[in-house]
């Protein structure tokens, strides 16, 4: 479920019926995405939490997201961390070109590993073979306790993907 639209659909009535295609084998996982906290408290109480396979909301170092984060990972339920390179702005930011030469390694995978180090599933874009490939050596990156640390100071609440029928964010 891409977006949620809940002042025309009600939650439950559409998670309700992607659990059933579910039962009925139409697919093996359901997901949610720009669920905010309410949204999946909504979908945990009409199908239950573990049917919910993820919630695939904005995360980066500029959108830290943390009463979502918390409030999933109490839950179980995965977070996919979609824009995890803030479109590409995250890679001139000071902090970040700093921990990436001190690793030798490039900004996005910084900003990569500091989402894959939280558990996120993430899922960057590029239309270059070399950006791709890049990215998904990522997944060997070890950032240190003190890089994280860093990198939380980054936050500034900073939403890339606002159209205006989003919901009231968390
Ligand atoms: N569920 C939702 O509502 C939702 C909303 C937005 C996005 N998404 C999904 O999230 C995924 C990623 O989002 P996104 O593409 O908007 O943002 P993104 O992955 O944060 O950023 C993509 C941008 O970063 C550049 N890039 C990627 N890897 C790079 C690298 N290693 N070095 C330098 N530049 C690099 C790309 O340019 P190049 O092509 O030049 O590499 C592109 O300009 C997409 O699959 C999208 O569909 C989901």
């Amino acid at each position: 479920m891409h977006w949620p639209l809940p002042d025309e659909v009600p939650v439950q009535s559409y998670v309700e019926a992607l659990a059933e295609a579910k039962q009925a084998k139409l697919t093996r996982l359901m997901g949610v995405s720009n669920f905010t906290v309410s949204q999946t408290k909504a979908a945990i109480d009409a199908v239950g939490v573990q049917e919910i396979a993820t919630n695939q909301v904005e995360v980066h170092p500029f959108l830290q997201n943390r009463t979502l984060v918390a409030f999933l990972k109490e839950q179980g339920i995965q977070i996919t961390a979609y824009m995890p390179l803030a479109y590409g702005k995250v890679l001139s930011e000071p902090l970040i070109q700093q921990i990436a030469a001190g690793h030798q390694i490039t900004a996005a995978q910084v900003a990569l590993a500091w989402s894959l180090q939280q558990g996120f599933v993430v899922m960057p874009s590029s239309t270059k073979k070399v950006n791709l490939a890049q990215n998904l050596a990522a997944l060997a990156v070890n950032l240190t306790s003190e890089n994280m640390t860093q990198l939380t100071s980054l936050d500034r609440n900073e939403r890339l993907a606002n159209p205006d029928f989003s919901p009231a964010w968390d």
